[in-house]
C-alpha cells in the first residue's frame, strides 16, 4: 500500500458545490482503482491524502497536479504504508457548511476538525504530514 499527501489552493471563486462535483466523478474513478483517501477543504486551502497501489495513486496524483481548478501545489509526503486508513472512503471530504445557511458552521467545523485531527492514527510519516497539515490550516 502506497500513500501520499499534498496541499494546494484552490480558485476563491469556486464553490464548495463545485468541489462536491469534482469528487462526484472523483469517488467513481477512485472506486475503480481501489484508491481511498481523504480530503480537507477550508479557506481556499485543500489537504488531500491519497492511498492505493503505488502505480495507481502515482498515476492519480500526475492528473492532480496538472488540473488547473487548484494550485500552489506542494506535495507533502509519500511513501508505503501496511495498512489503508480510509479503507471505507472513495474520496472523504471535509468542509464547512456554507456559513450563510448555517450562523456558526465554521466555527463547529474548526472545533470537530480540530478532535479528528488529534484522534487519528499517526502511525505512518504520510499520515502524520496530513494531520499535521490540516491542524496548521485550522489554526491560521
Ligand atoms: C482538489 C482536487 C482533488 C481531486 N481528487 C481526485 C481524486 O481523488 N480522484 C480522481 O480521480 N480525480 C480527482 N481529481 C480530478 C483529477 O484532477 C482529474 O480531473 C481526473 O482524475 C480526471 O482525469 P482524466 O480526465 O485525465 O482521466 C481532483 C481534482 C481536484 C482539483
Amino acid at each position: 500500500m502506497f500513500q501520499l499527501t499534498y496541499q494546494s489552493k484552490i480558485a476563491p471563486e469556486l464553490t464548495i458545490d463545485q468541489i462536491e462535483n469534482i469528487l462526484i466523478d472523483a469517488r467513481k474513478r477512485n472506486n475503480a482503482r481501489n484508491i481511498t483517501g481523504c480530503l480537507v477543504y477550508f479557506e481556499e486551502s485543500i489537504v488531500q491524502i491519497l492511498e492505493g497501489e503505488k502505480n495507481d495513486v502515482m498515476d492519480l496524483f500526475g492528473k492532480i497536479e496538472k488540473d488547473n481548478r487548484h494550485h500552489t501545489l506542494d506535495l507533502l509526503w509519500q511513501g508505503t504504508s501496511n495498512q489503508r486508513y480510509f479503507p471505507n472512503w472513495d474520496m472523504a471530504l471535509y468542509a464547512p457548511v456554507d456559513a450563510s445557511h448555517y450562523y456558526d458552521s465554521k466555527e463547529v467545523f474548526v472545533t470537530n476538525m480540530t478532535l479528528l485531527a488529534d484522534l487519528s492514527k499517526k502511525t505512518t510519516a504520510t499520515l502524520l504530514s496530513f494531520w499535521s497539515t490540516v491542524r496548521k490550516k485550522l489554526n491560521e
